[in-house]
C-alpha cells in the first residue's frame, strides 16, 4: 500500500505529520464534516451504532476519537459502563472534552491522549473498539489492528467505519469530481490548512476497501469479518470479531 503524508513537502513520519493536521484543524473539524458530508456522516455513525446493539458491550474502546461524536452517541445509545475515547491529537481530544461536559457524560466516557499503533491497556480488556475514519491514518495499518485485536476479549468485535470508493457508474464518477475538486477547495478555504483536504483523498484513493480489507482484517488475527458498504460505498463499515 502506498503511503500518503498529509504534508508532502516538509519531513517527519506520517504519524507526526497525521497529529499535527488534526491538531490544525481541530476547531474547524466538526463544521466542515458536516458540510463536506452533507450531514450523512451522522448517518453512517448511527448504522454502526446500530450494527453494536445486539452485542450490549459493556466496555468500549473508541479509538481516533477525534471530537468524540462515536464515543458520544455510544455512551447514550449503548448504555455502556465505560467508553473510553483514544486519540493521538490533543487538539482534537480538547473539542471532545468540551463536548462531554456540555452532554454530561463524563462519568462514563474517558478521553486519552495514545497512539493506536501501541493502545495502553492490557490483553483482553474490551468488549467491543470502534474506529470511524481513523483506520486510514495509520502509519502501520496491520500494527494498529492487531493492537485493536490484542486488546479485545474473546468474542469481542470491532467495527471499523472508513471511506471506500463507489464502482458503479454515475456515482464512481461524481464522487471522483466531488473528492477531487470541490471537496479540497472547500476544505482549504474553511479549514485554512493548505493540505489536509487534499490529503483526503489522495488517502482515500490509496485505501484498501471491500474484499482487501477484509482479508487485511484476517491476517490481523479476526476469525470473522462481514461487510456493509454505505451509500453507493462512499463509506464502509467492517464487522471484525475476535
Ligand atoms: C478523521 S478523524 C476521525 C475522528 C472521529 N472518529 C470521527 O468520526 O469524527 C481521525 C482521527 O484519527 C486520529 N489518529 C490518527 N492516527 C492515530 C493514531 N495512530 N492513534 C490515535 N489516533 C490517531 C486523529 O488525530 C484524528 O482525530
Amino acid at each position: 500500500m502506498k503511503q500518503v503524508k498529509p504534508y508532502k513537502n516538509k519531513p517527519g513520519d506520517k504519524k507526526a505529520q497525521v497529529k499535527e493536521m488534526f491538531d490544525n484543524i481541530s476547531p474547524k473539524y466538526d463544521f466542515l464534516n458536516r458540510l463536506l458530508s452533507m450531514g450523512i456522516d451522522r448517518g453512517w455513525r448511527n448504522k454502526l451504532i446500530d450494527l453494536m446493539k445486539p452485542y450490549q458491550p459493556k466496555n468500549i474502546l473508541d479509538i481516533a476519537t477525534g471530537t468524540g461524536d462515536l464515543a458520544i452517541l455510544e455512551a447514550i445509545q449503548l448504555s455502556p459502563e465505560k467508553v473510553i475515547g483514544l486519540d493521538i491529537s490533543e487538539g482534537m481530544l480538547k473539542v471532545a472534552k468540551e463536548k462531554v461536559l456540555e452532554k454530561k457524560l463524563e462519568h462514563i466516557i474517558e478521553l486519552i491522549t495514545g497512539d493506536a499503533e501501541n493502545i495502553p491497556y492490557e490483553n483482553d480488556t474490551f468488549d467491543a473498539i470502534t474506529v470511524a475514519f481513523g483506520v486510514r491514518n495509520f502509519e502501520n495499518l496491520k500494527q494498529g489492528l492487531k493492537e485493536m485485536n490484542r486488546v479485545l476479549k474473546p468474542g469481542g468485535i470491532a467495527l471499523i467505519l472508513e471511506f471506500s470508493q463507489p464502482e458503479q457508474t454515475p456515482f464512481k464518477q461524481a464522487y471522483g469530481i466531488y473528492s477531487k475538486y470541490i471537496l479540497p477547495f472547500i476544505g482549504k478555504i474553511i479549514s485554512g490548512d493548505q493540505s489536509a483536504y487534499s490529503y483526503l483523498p489522495e488517502s482515500i484513493s490509496v485505501f484498501p476497501y471491500g474484499e482487501k480489507m477484509k482479508q487485511i482484517l484476517m491476517e490481523s488475527g479476526f476469525s470473522q469479518v462481514n461487510i456493509y458498504p454505505l451509500t453507493f460505498g462512499i463509506s464502509t463499515i467492517y464487522l471484525a470479531k475476535k
